[in-house]
């Protein structure tokens, strides 16, 4: 009796100091024998709206500015984007690009005429950033473009014009315009937009009526194998999805979905530097939520497409907090904290895994809007977290996704428990990256591998993390989060066993 009592006992305090340090509870197998399909590099795609700063003072100063410039372009926000390998950029928006008439943006810029921009602060739009400047500043960057063509008030005409202006070679009307405008090469643009959020601010349509005119837009969209894209669900409305898989599948090449992460009511989200830990758990269980609705929307689009034909693009994502203080409240300008960070890392790690449909995202917005990868104030720019976990997840961009089997901890905040580790894992040229975010602010993580198929021979890694769980750079300060070299990985005798630091966002590199 008393050996029995002393054997529970034992078995207790095991059991206790296991679950208190976190030791053996996490095991990642990462299936390097079961290459699945290829991370498209759009997956790692940029928003740019008129909207706030982002594209004037973020993007486009103009050449007569004080700020250093390339043809009007930012030098240092350029330099920074290039670093960052950014592949796409979807523009003019967003809300924006249902009142957009590209007309108006092309031509001489004394002739360009002004508008009110309805959507964000109602602002004086002086149309001097238009298609030609777009189309530039993404080959300076080095980046794919994505059209977004107006629905809501633009016509099937103006759309069809737009598409031969931007990719004709052919003699025509549009084609001699351009030239007449300095461009005598056509753009290779491939990703067109049939409207924006159709179900909303560009239209208030039914699914029904906006498959229909879909498909008309899409018939005058005439250009050799470009990819055309239905503006696609509010987050979980997956009849959106059924009805315009079920009309219109033949017609499509992409369907988007919309989802931003907002810790709290939309009339009061929260601030974005400002925030407890209770606050950092929810906005991670929220954000978490993209893996349900990437899940359903692909699996209702398999009903239609069972070959996987028609990518699911997560065209607009991200946080959405309170404006900062002081801002203008139509500008959508806020901080980015280590939070954004993890953000940023779990959502991607939740692309990858699904990289057989989710073939782009666009993160909302690439600088001075939202979740941003680059504020800028005057001549000053900083680097936000969300900036540096895009540089460490860019090694995943046309790499194969490899499948995992995750066993985890739990991160529990008050009755609330969610899984306290996420990760992807990819390989390309023989190097596996595998990327893991600790969603536990108090508790670091002791994960062991069981890579599959490779007999690893040595190990590298990256790290963003900070001190503090609300922790930015700020102009004029020394940056409190940025990417260092990650040392706590080890391979032993092929077994790697690696301690992935709180509140942490980690890439792991094994050849
Ligand atoms: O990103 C800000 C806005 O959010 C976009 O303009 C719109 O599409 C969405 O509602």
């Amino acid at each position: 009796m008393k050996k029995l009592s002393r054997l529970w006992i034992l078995l207790i305090v095991l059991l206790v100091s296991v679950s208190l340090s976190g030791i053996s509870q996490n095991r990642i197998i990462v299936r390097a024998d079961q290459p699945g399909s290829k991370i498209d590099k759009a997956v790692y795609g940029h928003f740019a709206e008129h909207l706030g700063h982002c594209i004037y003072g973020g993007i486009f100063v103009g050449d007569k500015s004080e700020i250093p410039n390339i043809n009007g372009f930012r030098t240092d926000v350029v330099g920074a984007l290039k670093d960052l390998k950014v592949p796409l950029v979807r523009w003019p928006g967003g809300c924006f690009a249902d009142t957009y008439h590209w007309k108006d943006g092309v031509g001489p810029k004394s002739e360009r005429p002004s508008i009110v921009n309805v959507h964000w602060g109602g602002v004086t739009e002086d149309n001097s950033f238009g298609t030609h400047e777009f189309l530039n500043f993404c080959e300076l960057i080095g980046a794919d473009a994505y059209i977004n063509l107006n629905v809501g008030s633009g016509t099937v005409q103006e759309a069809s014009e737009w598409v031969e202006y931007v990719t004709s070679s052919n003699e025509s009307p549009m084609t001699k315009l351009r030239k007449q405008n300095g461009r005598e090469k056509p753009w290779n643009v491939r990703y067109w937009a049939v409207g924006n959020e159709t179900w909303g601010c560009g239209g208030n349509m039914r699914p029904e009526y906006y498959a229909d005119i879909y498909k008309q837009y899409a018939t005058f969209m005439r250009a050799p194998g470009i990819y055309k894209i239905a503006s696609g669900a509010n987050v979980e409305d997956y009849k959106w999805t059924e009805v315009l898989m079920r009309e219109a599948t033949r017609q499509m090449s992409g369907l988007s979905v919309h989802y931003y992460t907002v810790p709290r009511e939309w009339n009061k989200k929260g601030s974005a530097t400002q925030f407890n830990d209770s606050v950092w758990f929810v906005t991670l269980q929220k954000t978490l939520k993209m893996e349900e609705l990437v899940t359903k929307h692909s699996a209702v689009m398999d009903k239609y497409d069972p070959n996987k034909k028609v990518g699911l693009l997560v065209d607009e994502w991200g946080t959405w907090y309170d404006v900062e203080p002081g801002t203008n409240p139509g500008f959508l300008f806020q901080q980015n904290t280590l939070r954004d960070a993890l953000v940023a890392g779990i959502n991607l790690n939740i692309f990858n895994n699904h990289a057989d449909r989710v073939r782009m995202s666009n993160i909302a917005q690439m600088i001075n809007v939202l979740q941003s990868v680059i504020l800028t104030k005057d001549k000053e720019m900083v680097l936000t977290p969300t900036y540096y976990v895009f540089k460490m997840y860019s090694v995943h961009q046309e790499a194969k996704m490899l499948p995992l089997e995750i066993k985890c901890n739990q991160y529990t905040s008050g009755t609330k428990s969610i899984d306290a580790i996420n990760a992807s894992a990819s390989i390309k040229d023989g190097v596996v990256s595998i990327t893991i975010c600790n969603l536990d602010p108090f508790k670091s993580q002791d994960i062991s591998f069981d890579i599959q198929g490779l007999s690893a021979a040595s190990v590298t890694g990256k790290i963003v993390t900070a001190n503090k769980i609300n922790a930015y750079n700020d102009f004029g300060n020394k940056e409190e989060v940025s990417m260092a070299d990650y040392k706590s990985a080890k391979l032993n005798k092929g077994s790697l066993e690696a301690s992935i630091p709180a509140k942490s966002v980690v890439l792991i590199q094994l050849k």
